[in-house]
């Protein structure tokens, strides 16, 4: 499976998702900047993928700094910043730099050295994790279904959005590995076309069948009674079953609920914001309005016409029938916290 992220020599490598398909390209990040911009950018994108990267970029930031003590540590805090100021709704991103924050504490003292060390250490960590999460999340997700299914997703919740094997398309790809894949329905997901470029892309590697169409599809195919169920990713999951993905998955959902087709979530535990016990407290990150405007560079429109460009919504959790968890299959009442 193609590597999304890794440590070499000194520096951060990504693979540059703006590129696929066209290329593989891989960029080498020098220093923690170059991980901020290509969070910001899309280069590199995904809720968990995102947390990973920050991950690294934390560690990458110590091992190339020369300071030691107070100058090191406003340093870290500075990075710290700026990924939590990178992008705002994946949840992901904020509990890996907490992650990271609690092993920078424990490591106060020791020399600079030892610190990027055990930074490092923990990015590493959180990645390998992050992977045999997603199996988990696959396979439990597959024994939902003991007949052949069509699945309809959006966006990329695959392994070009996580440290490998991916979420959404992880209990796809379980389930295709049981032998139980009819097919899978890609919605292209406008503005920036994760579900066009990527997941086909990824499924098609895989030799996953996969049918590609626009967002505004998805009720016809429903209505011809070609959708057994909707598998989706999460950027961010309220107490109450409200979840944050990809604009258009509320759409989905509730199409997916006029045609009483299941719909289903698919999510580490660290994608639960327990802080959170409605979806309506999740801030919606707003992108460039040229990613409306225009497709991979060219205006689709008129260049100055006034946009609005949500990347997110969120569903309700009375449309969620599941969330497919590390843990197990969480359904209503969904992420209870008085217990
Ligand atoms: O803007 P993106 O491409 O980062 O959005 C990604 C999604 O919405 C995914 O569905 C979500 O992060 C889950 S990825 C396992």
């Amino acid at each position: 499976m193609i590597a999304t992220i890794y440590w070499d020599k000194n520096a951060v490598i990504i693979l540059d998702q703006n590129e696929l398909p066209a290329q593989i390209k891989y960029i080498r990040c020098e220093d923690y900047h170059a991980l901020v911009h290509a969070i910001k950018t899309l280069q590199v994108r995904g809720a968990p993928l995102i947390g990973v990267a920050a991950a690294y970029g934390l560690a990458l930031a110590v091992w190339k700094s020369s300071q030691e003590n107070s100058a090191l540590e406003d340093l870290y805090n500075l990075a710290e910043q700026d990924f939590a100021a990178s992008r705002p709704t994946a949840v992901n991103l904020f509990w890996a730099i907490r992650r990271m924050r609690g092993v920078f504490d424990q490591c106060k003292g020791q020399d600079r050295d030892s610190i990027a060390r055990r930074l490092l250490n923990e990015a590493d960590k959180i990645l390998a994790e992050d992977v045999s999460i997603n199996q988990s999340i696959g396979d439990i997700g597959a024994h939902l279904f003991k007949e052949k299914v069509r699945i309809m997703t959006i966006c990329n919740a695959g392994a070009l959005a996580t440290g490998g094997y991916g979420t959404a398309l992880g209990v796809i790809r379980s389930i295709h590995q049981n032998g139980n894949l009819q097919q899978v329905w890609a919605c292209e997901t406008r503005p920036v076309l994760q579900g066009a470029r990527l997941t086909v892309w990824e499924l098609s590697q895989d030799q996953i069948p996969v049918t590609l169409i626009t967002d505004s599809m998805a009720a016809y195919v429903m209505s011809r009674d070609e959708v057994d169920v909707v598998i989706v990713g999460a950027d961010r999951i309220a107490v109450n079953g409200d979840t944050a993905n990809k604009i258009g998955t509320y759409g989905l959902a509730v199409l997916a609920a006029y045609h009483k087709i299941p719909f289903y979530v698919a999510a580490p535990m660290s994608t639960v914001d327990f802080s959170m016990n409605s979806g309506k407290m999740i801030p919606i990150e707003e992108r460039h309005h040229d990613e409306v405007r225009q497709i991979r560079g060219t205006y689709i429109t008129v260049p100055e016409v006034k946009v609005f460009n949500p990347a997110f919504d969120v569903t309700p959790g009375e449309l969620v029938s599941a969330v497919i968890t590390e843990t197990g299959i969480i359904r209503p009442p969904f992420f209870r916290t008085d217990i």
